[in-house]
């Protein structure tokens, strides 16, 4: 299949079907059009049989592969009619797009032979060192999650863990969804992903990657499930993602390089635990991002930056959010904070990164708990800027409150009455027209709106701040 010859015949056979322009037609050899063409390949001709049940990874394979890889080609649509495509791990190569069409899902393999040897290949489609590579189509790509549930919870779901093995450790050890690492102009659009075993779309040291119209659902009470991590990677776009999952919904990250420039706005979001979070793995710099017109409901923290590892964190915006967040079972992190601030170190050995021009601007907030505000002796919060916020304080759900999350590292879950912003180690905080709610059907006492720690916080300044109760029908 792979042979140039039978790429070739390949190539002859799928020839009409490229829409070539009529006055070029005649042309016989492509090297001569003006302009390159796209090529679109059927799996479905490289003999995948699309019924759910037989393997397709090698079907699917063949079809990339022989996707043409020489000048003047532009982009090679690797087209999956409706069916159902069981598959191993099948691995993308530059110029080739996925087009998984309405009707047709990418089903992921359950078996640990169906993956790479090296763990940190375990995805179900994965794009290394590629460029214009990308996924569409309109259908899903699916992950089975559910069947990497070894026992059924609705507090937290324990999942099958691959770490005999030995490749991982831990229960984090099953596959991914998608991967991109090392990409550049990565791009994934109008496609569902659904129930991931673990993490769903990983970008990872890419640049340049645009993600928008697409949807990702993870099963809520399963753990790790995240929506969109984004590591390591500069230039990346997100817009227009409905997220609905158990885990993390976006989430950037630094491990081996910093992160520069993600923007994602228009998006929909619901999680068991933080929606948008900055971390925790911080080890480099996180700087000019911006997060606008994004609505999160239900979730378990909304706005959260988790910095544990020394990277510093710089010049972020946040703006035109509406948020509601209500406690869930403590073992996820969150408190039902919809905004959520902290640097410490992970543990006592980290370093410590600092967190400076940070700015709220338009948020609306219901939520169970109040904003929690904490820096550390050698990472500090500064400048600061609530501006234009509604927060409302009620209670919903029969967790109780009265915890502060330091998780993970530093230390942990401490004991502290809520407040409506609770402050430590800031310098430099500047609130403008922003008014607090409280309802006064509540069942503990629960009505202060600023908790300093005292000779922590610095510069500080309220221009028409306001708190006060108000009755709650109930
Ligand atoms: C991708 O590039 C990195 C860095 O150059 C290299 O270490 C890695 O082996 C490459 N991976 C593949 C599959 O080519
Ligand atoms: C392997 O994963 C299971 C949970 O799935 C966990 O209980 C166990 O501690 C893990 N073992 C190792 C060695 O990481
Ligand atoms: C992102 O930009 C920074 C600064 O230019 C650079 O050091 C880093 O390597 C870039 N990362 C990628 C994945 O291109
Ligand atoms: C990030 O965006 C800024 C402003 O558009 C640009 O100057 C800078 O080069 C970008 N950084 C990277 C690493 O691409
Ligand atoms: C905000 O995002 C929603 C999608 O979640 C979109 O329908 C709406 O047009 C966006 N609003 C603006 C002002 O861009
Ligand atoms: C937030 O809620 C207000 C009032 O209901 C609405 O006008 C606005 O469009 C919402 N914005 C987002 C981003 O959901
Ligand atoms: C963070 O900033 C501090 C102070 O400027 C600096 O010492 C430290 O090296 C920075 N951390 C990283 C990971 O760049
Ligand atoms: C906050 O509420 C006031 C009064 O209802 C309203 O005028 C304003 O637009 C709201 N601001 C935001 C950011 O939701
Ligand atoms: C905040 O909301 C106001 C009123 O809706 C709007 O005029 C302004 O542009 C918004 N600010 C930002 C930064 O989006
Ligand atoms: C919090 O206080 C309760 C009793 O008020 C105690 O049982 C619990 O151990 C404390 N938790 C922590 C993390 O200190
Ligand atoms: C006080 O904080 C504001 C921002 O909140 C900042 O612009 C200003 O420079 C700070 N002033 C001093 C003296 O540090």
């Amino acid at each position: 299949m792979t042979t140039p010859i039978l790429q070739l015949i390949f190539l002859l056979i799928l020839s009409p079907l490229r829409q070539l322009p009529p006055s070029k037609s005649a042309t016989p050899t492509r090297v001569q059009l003006p302009h390159p063409l796209p090529t679109t390949l059927s799996v479905t001709d490289f003999g995948a049989i699309g019924d759910g049940i037989h393997y397709d990874t090698e079907a699917i394979q063949s079809t990339i592969n022989s996707c043409p890889t020489t000048p003047p080609t532009k982009t090679c649509h690797v087209n999956f009619p409706p069916g159902i495509y069981l598959t191993a791990t099948i691995h993308l190569k530059s110029n080739v797009v996925l087009n998984i069409q309405e009707g047709a899902t990418l089903l992921g393999g359950t078996k640990l032979e169906d993956y790479p040897k090296e763990f940190n290949r375990w995805y179900v489609v994965l794009a290394e060192n590629a460029s214009d590579v990308g996924i569409t189509g309109g259908g899903v790509v699916d992950g089975q999650g559910l069947k990497f549930v070894k026992r059924f919870n609705e507090r937290k779901n324990v999942m099958v863990s691959w770490n005999s093995t030995g490749a991982c450790l831990g229960d984090e050890c099953r596959p991914r969804l998608v991967g991109f690492i090392g990409c550049t102009n990565a791009k994934v659009w109008n496609v569902r992903l659904s129930e991931p075993a673990y993490w769903c779309l990983h970008i990872v040291r890419c640049l340049n990657t645009h993600i928008y119209d697409v949807s990702i659902y993870g099963d809520f009470n399963s753990p790790n499930n995240d929506g969109i991590d984004i590591e390591d990677s500069n230039n990346t776009l997100i817009t227009r993602c409905h997220i609905d999952t158990g885990d993390d919904a976006i989430c950037p990250k630094t491990y081996t390089g910093p992160i520069y420039n993600l923007t994602a706005t228009d998006c929909w979001i619901r999680t068991k635990s933080s929606a948008i979070k900055l971390g925790s793995a911080s080890w480099f710099e996180l700087k000019g991002l911006v997060f606008d017109n994004i609505t999160i409901v239900d979730s378990h923290r909304g706005l959260g930056l988790q910095i544990r590892d020394g990277g510093n964190v710089s010049d972020i915006t946040f703006s035109n959010i509406n948020i509601s967040t209500r406690y869930y079972d403590p073992s996820w992190w969150g408190r039902a904070e919809p905004i959520y601030v902290t640097t410490c170190p992970r543990h006592s050995s980290s370093k410590e990164g600092s967190i400076s021009n940070l700015q709220f601007i338009n948020i609306t907030a219901n939520s169970e708990n109040g904003v929690f505000l904490s820096g550390s002796k050698g990472g500090l919060l500064s400048n600061l800027r609530f501006i234009n916020m509604n927060l409302t304080f009620r209670r919903w759900t029969n967790y109780p409150g009265g915890l502060v999350d330091y998780r993970p590292g530093c230390q942990g879950l401490v004991n502290h009455s809520s407040a409506g912003i609770i402050m430590e180690h800031i310098e430099g905080f500047e609130v403008e027209n922003v008014n607090m709610r409280w309802s006064d059907y509540q069942n503990e006492l629960w009505d202060n709106p600023l908790d300093f720690r005292p000779s922590t916080v610095n510069n500080i300044s309220f221009l028409n701040f306001h708190s006060a109760l108000y009755k709650q029908m109930k």
